[in-house]
């Protein structure tokens, strides 16, 4: 079955399934005027750069109007372009120049809060009478304290009180960002109206912030997954995106298995897919406290990531290691000196060939790393500010709190695409709106695909491997070694062929012996981030960082 968009090219409903997505953060992507911030014009202008990568989605981080008190997760309207980024013709232009180029525009749609400068909550805000008074979610205080204890993701009460009407409003991000009421039907209705309105402009689907969020019983202190969560994300789909081809994409930092499979069902009555988190919280100390710093467990890495590939035939998932809300992955899990570019084509060979829909972050394809800033002045990111805060008051020590944000901070990842080795590193004429990493001398796209063994041809392979390639998307996924402490190797069988990946995932150099049914005459090296690829009859010693994918 496919379906007929307006301009009568036809997707197959589930078209996603053999693409890569690449996520664009408008912000730091590319500036066309000067002004230190990226924009729209700048994404046009290089269309054709992400064309030759190969990915067929672009996700853009939002580019509505916002006061950028979180980088546009503050949304004051939804049907405006923020004026840094550009106006409403350069967005159509944009849908429509990447369109020609076979490319499709993921809307980041925000909705379990606003701006606190929303005409909504402006008008809330002023007095109880007001007729968006219950677009938010408003409770009386307690002798003097906020409603509840609860806390804020960004640290802190999640309550904040509201002078004019003597009371308090929930945000579950910063006070900037109030929680929409969805348990009220207008509230509904009315995001609905907004992705009707971007559908119309033929965006190719939805990012969905925080959506694990929006059914939460806040006074039974429920903020995640509840029935009602379900429940409009069904009516949702049935009013808005149900009967089209969009892709969906569901960012659920709460998600289990079992929950996975109720919002992105094969059944298709939620959303296409969910980002879980169950791997990027792995090095934090606990689900709610990401900062001090604890090494990754490669066992558990492999055990999380294996786990997930179980949905297989049930669900459809995403594959990512980079957002922009996490370190840089080359950085945090990887090689980012010495064996940089093996290892960054290492982590790519590995989510590449899982089950699922890779999502490459920008700058991930020359193998960007992390900012990891010296000076607290040189952080942007209202989580990490206000993190830095928290921590010195709490009193950990300073240099250690600024070694935390080096690793862990948002901002690593936000950092200007790095395009070329001059003063704006290509991306900017004037003065960054965030530093750009010095290493950009080093590390660019002209000198990463001017390099024919670069991390960027070597995305392309992967790229065009996934599009031609059922085996990546169909072949049953199956873990070996478990218990090895360095080699992430697995299978995607299918009935007459498989294929084989191995990933090397540290310095060392670990003998691999070829699975138990199969045998050196019968393996077909398809790819390798190494110029050669020696074997015998036993299997092959594994050089450091090292990546190779058989046929068998
Ligand atoms: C999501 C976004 C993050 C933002 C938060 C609040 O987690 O990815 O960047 O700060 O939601 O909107
Ligand atoms: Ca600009």
């Amino acid at each position: 079955m496919t379906i007929l968009t307006e301009k009568n090219e036809t997707y197959a409903p589930d078209w996603w399934k053999n693409q890569v997505v690449y996520q664009i953060y408008p912000r730091s992507f590319c500036d066309s005027n000067g002004d230190g911030i990226g924009d729209l014009q700048g994404i046009i202008s290089k269309l054709d750069y992400l064309q030759r990568l190969g990915v067929g989605i672009l996700w853009l981080s939002p580019v509505y109007l916002s006061p950028m008190d979180d980088n546009g997760y503050d949304i004051s309207d939804y049907y405006q372009i923020a004026q840094e980024y550009g106006s409403m013709d350069d967005m159509e232009m944009l849908i429509r120049q990447a369109g020609l180029r076979g490319m499709r525009i993921l809307m980041d749609l925000v909705a379990n809060h606003t701006s606190d400068e929303h005409a909504w909550f402006k008008s809330a805000s002023k007095d109880r009478q007001s007729p968006y008074r219950d677009f938010y979610v408003w409770r009386e205080g307690d002798k003097g304290f906020p409603p509840s204890d609860l806390i804020s993701i960004f640290g802190g009460s999640a309550w904040e009180y509201n002078v004019p009407t003597e009371d308090y409003y929930l945000h579950m991000f910063s006070r900037r960002q109030p929680d929409l009421n969805w348990h009220n039907p207008a509230v509904r209705k009315e995001i609905y109206k907004i992705i009707c309105f971007w559908m119309d402009k033929g965006v190719g689907g939805f990012r969905i912030d925080t959506l694990d969020m929006i059914g939460k019983d806040v006074d039974a202190g429920r903020i995640y997954e509840t029935e009602e969560t379900h429940a409009y994300i069904r009516e949702m789909n049935r009013q808005t995106f149900g009967p089209s081809s969009l892709l969906t994409v569901g960012e659920t930092s709460s998600a289990d298995l079992d929950s996975a499979l109720r919002y992105a069902s094969i059944d298709g009555k939620e959303i296409s897919m969910i980002f879980q988190f169950e791997h990027v919280h792995l090095d934090r100390a606990a689900v709610r406290d990401k900062w001090p710093i604890v090494s990754l467990d490669f066992l558990r890495f492999k055990e999380v990531m294996s786990r997930w590939q179980t949905l297989q035939g049930r669900a459809w998932t995403s594959l990512y290691l980079n957002n922009h809300d996490q370190p840089r992955a080359l950085s945090r899990w990887g090689n980012d000196s010495g064996y940089r570019v093996r290892c960054a084509k290492m982590m790519a060979t590995m989510l590449h060939t899982m089950w699922g829909t890779p999502f490459i972050y920008q700058g991930e394809e020359i193998g960007m790393t992390n900012a990891g800033f010296d000076s607290i002045e040189d952080y942007r990111d209202l989580d990490s500010l206000r993190a830095w805060r928290e921590m010195l008051d709490k009193g950990v020590q300073e240099d250690e709190v600024m070694r935390r944000l080096k690793v862990k901070s948002r901002d690593n990842a936000r950092t200007p695409m790095q395009w070329n080795n001059e003063p704006g590193a290509g991306f900017t004429s004037g003065e960054a709106w965030i530093g750009i990493n010095p290493n950009h001398l080093q590390i660019n796209v002209h000198e990463d695909t001017s390099d024919p063994d670069g991390i960027f041809s070597y995305y392309q392979k992967l790229i065009k491997m996934r599009a031609g390639e059922s085996l990546l998307v169909e072949g049953i996924y199956e873990l070996l070694l478990p218990d090895d402490p360095e080699v992430f190797a697995f299978l995607r069988r299918g009935e007459q062929t498989s294929l084989l990946t191995v990933c090397n995932f540290y310095g060392g150099r670990p003998h691999f012996n070829w699975p138990q049914d199969m045998h050196a005459e019968g393996m077909q090296l398809i790819l390798s981030n190494l110029p050669d690829a020696p074997c015998d009859q036993t299997g092959f010693v594994l050089q450091p960082y090292e990546a190779r994918v058989y046929r068998i």
